[in-house]
């Protein structure tokens, strides 16, 4: 198992991403993907006992966008726990929802002292799917309007919330001061249309109604909201003053509607009965397809209000609700053709082409279809009616097929002889089919992409449409020759002026700093992704050394090829299994990697490594260490290297604060000091071992 804090760094590292490309307008995941994302990173964090202020969930300002206000709210907002198909027992067998329910209501009858024959009766009410809110109201007015942001300040969308009408600008025969709390969505045909006129004016598509209704209620210019139809559930009188209020939550709802303010009440069913709470919230889930607003799942509720203070709350969840949540949105359509893709290293998988269809908040018209085996073990036909779904998957899945509906005259789908992009004839290695052209324009195209990616060189402004034009219109075949472009061959693009190919050419001298580990992600070798590219750049230090080793390696160097058998050392490097090993080093002494080395060299791209990355190990991570005498295997550099990868410190000289010495032959005074200190004092072995756990 993977140590929590290295999950925990690489989450915050997906979820930076997602957020930035969600600011940016273009998300690649469902916003139930990403809150699943978030819930495993504040799970993680809540059990190393990472402080707020340094965690990604709780950062102030969350959803803060430039130029909005920030207000503190007065009461937290905070998220609920969840009851969820997914969760396991622990001994991991699945736990039936009906289980969960019981748990949470028998913990919350304890929590009360209630008597075995008293009733607790709960309301459960729809969980729409869109941006939380909170209002203030002083003597009936909407006053202002807050988003949720990180749970503790939110932005001040009142302008837009008063512009938009989704919310009563008044609420009928209230005085006092209150705060309610609610949902803003943005009704589905409304969301439709708005995008048909985005269509007809060839701009791009918004990809959901909650990603729409957050985006309109960050407008700096209000004005227009009013026409877009978004509306509200208002669900929560949070703080009351001089407000007559009633004390059970359908009450309050009931109160609210009379207010004029839209609190659903006829969507929200009460019971003392788990088996009638958890039948409304299936007859409910049955609904789905038929509501005007996206819901992805029931919220139940305790509906005695004089509770809440007494059942209190963690940090992240009140005790006095709780949420269903629906599985995965799946949908049936019908399989219109199976085109294949062809990726970076030749890979040709199969993408089902779709009757466009509705699934959990976007229209889905292509679907990966995983590899051939898959397609054809699954027996998926064009003509079939399939079944897609979004569970967490950046890519929409066919996850089945409705074999009952079969059209007559169907044929399984035939796998490709040829590449679909060079004509060349494909390969078949392991479970997946290869175009083995390295000029495979398609080839080129992805391979080119994958080295201005994110995760590789990170080059500002050259995106996939602009890699297509500088491949098609420019020639250019290999990273190195990236660097070669001048401004005004860019300038000359469609889509493209003299200031974007300035930008792009500040972009890629930008990258020309990036390190050795992102060139190497950036060359797409089989086998070499971050974290062994990372492994590598850090063991060689420099691509000179990596290439030589390489070479040695691959002639099969005996001193070479004993550097790197598994029993030798414990790193990731000499772990490596044979055949991982041979693959790689055969793909970086091949002329072509070579050639691009090189070519990279000469355009003063750097080609060592940067600091090394670091990756938490227990028992090593936060602890202090000394190194003292020769130890066998390990040079004194080597191991500091490692230690601090491993999140360890390495201090030159032994004190109370030192947690090891770790000492080789003929180690002096430290060893003598360790000792009269009480200092564990390691061998090279031990040290080893500790920074083992990494594996774990
Ligand atoms: S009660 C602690 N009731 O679901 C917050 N929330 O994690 C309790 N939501 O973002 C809120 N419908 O905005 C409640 N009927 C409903 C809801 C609802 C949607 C949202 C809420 C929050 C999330 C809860």
């Amino acid at each position: 198992m993977s140590d929590d804090r290295a999950e925990l760094e690489l989450l915050a590292e997906q979820l930076r991403y997602h957020e930035r490309i969600y600011r940016e307008g273009s998300p690649e995941l469902p916003d139930s993907a990403f809150d699943e994302l978030l819930e495993r990173y504040a799970l993680l964090a809540d059990r190393l006992g990472i402080p707020g202020s340094e965690r990604l969930d709780t950062r102030p300002g969350a959803d803060h966008t430039e130029g909005f206000q920030t207000v503190e709210h007065r009461f937290p907002m905070l998220s609920l726990e969840k009851l969820s198909p997914a969760r396991r027992d622990s001994k991991g067998a699945a736990m039936p929802l009906a289980e969960q329910l019981a748990a949470w209501y028998e913990r919350r009858r304890k929590d009360l002292e209630l008597t075995p024959g008293a009733g607790l009766p709960l309301i459960v009410e729809p969980k729409i799917d869109g941006i939380s809110v909170s209002l203030l109201y002083q003597e009936g007015l909407l006053r202002r309007a807050v988003t949720r942001g990180d749970g503790r300040r939110g932005d001040d969308i009142t302008r837009q919330v008063q512009e938009s009408g989704a919310v009563p600008e008044r609420l009928r025969g209230v005085s006092g001061e209150l705060e309610l709390r609610g949902e803003l969505y943005w009704p589905h045909a409304a969301f439709r249309a708005y995008n048909e006129e985005l269509r007809a004016a060839g701009e791009r598509l918004i990809v959901n109604p909650r990603n729409g209704c957050a985006g309109l209620m960050k407008r700096k210019d209000p004005s227009g909201l009013g026409a877009l139809g978004v509306k509200s559930f208002l669900y929560q009188v949070v703080w009351a003053r001089g407000v007559e209020l009633p004390q059970r939550q359908s009450e309050v709802l009931a109160w609210l509607e009379r207010a004029g303010a839209p609190a659903y009440c006829d969507q929200v069913r009460v019971s003392a009965e788990l088996a009638e709470v958890l039948a409304y919230c299936e007859q409910y889930q049955a609904r789905r397809d038929s509501l005007e607003f996206d819901i992805d799942g029931m919220v139940i509720k305790v509906e005695e209000l004089g509770f809440y203070d007494r059942l209190g709350s963690t940090g992240h969840h009140p005790h006095w609700g709780i949420a269903y949540k629906f599985p995965p949105e799946r949908k049936a359509t019908r399989l219109l053709g199976v085109a294949v893709q062809v990726g970076k290293s030749g890979k040709l998988t199969p993408v089902a082409e779709l009757e466009p269809v509705f699934v959990a908040g976007t229209v889905v018209s292509r679907a990966s279809l995983h590899n051939f085996p898959e397609l054809e073990r699954k027996d998926v036909r064009v003509g079939d009616q399939v079944w897609v779904e979004k569970a967490g998957e950046i890519i929409p899945q066919v996850v089945g097929v409705d074999l009952a509906h079969r059209p007559d005259g169907t044929v399984p789908v035939a796998r490709p002889e040829l590449c679909p992009s060079c004509s060349t004839p494909v390969l078949a290695e392991e479970i997946f089919l290869y175009c083995p052209n390295p000029a495979c324009p398609a080839q080129v195209r992805e391979r080119l992409q994958h080295f201005c990616s994110r995760h590789a060189l990170d080059i500002d402004g050259l995106g996939p449409a602009l890699i297509d034009q500088v491949t098609s219109k420019l020639d250019v075949r290999s990273p190195e020759q990236l660097f070669q472009l001048q401004a005004d061959q860019l300038a000359e693009l469609e889509r493209m002026g003299k200031k974007s190919a300035e930008n792009v050419i500040a972009g890629l001298q930008r990258a020309k700093g990036r390190g050795l580990a992102r060139v190497l992600v950036g060359l797409a070798i089989r086998h070499v992704g971050e974290t062994m590219a990372e492994d590598l750049a850090a063991y060689f230090g420099s691509a000179e050394e990596l290439l030589a080793f390489a070479e040695r390696y691959m002639a099969e160097d005996p001193e070479a090829v004993q550097r790197l058998s598994p029993d030798k050392g414990s790193g990731a490097i000499e772990g490596l299994a044979r055949k991982t090993a041979s693959s790689i080093f055969a793909e970086l002494s091949s002329p072509a990697v070579r050639k691009v080395f090189a070519g990279l060299e000469r355009e003063g791209v750097s080609l060592v490594a940067t600091s090394a990355r670091r990756s938490a190990v227990k028992g090593v991570a936060g602890k202090t260490f000394v190194l003292t005498g020769t130890l066998p295997t390990l040079k004194r550099n080597e191991a500091a290297e490692r230690i601090k990868r491993a999140g360890g410190k390495v201090s030159g000289s032994v004190s109370k604060n030192t947690d090891y010495v770790v000492a080789g032959a003929d180690a002096g005074s430290k060893l003598e000091k360790a000792q009269e200190l009480g200092v564990t004092v390691l061998e090279e072995a031990g040290l080893l071992e500790l920074l083992q756990a990494q594996g774990e």
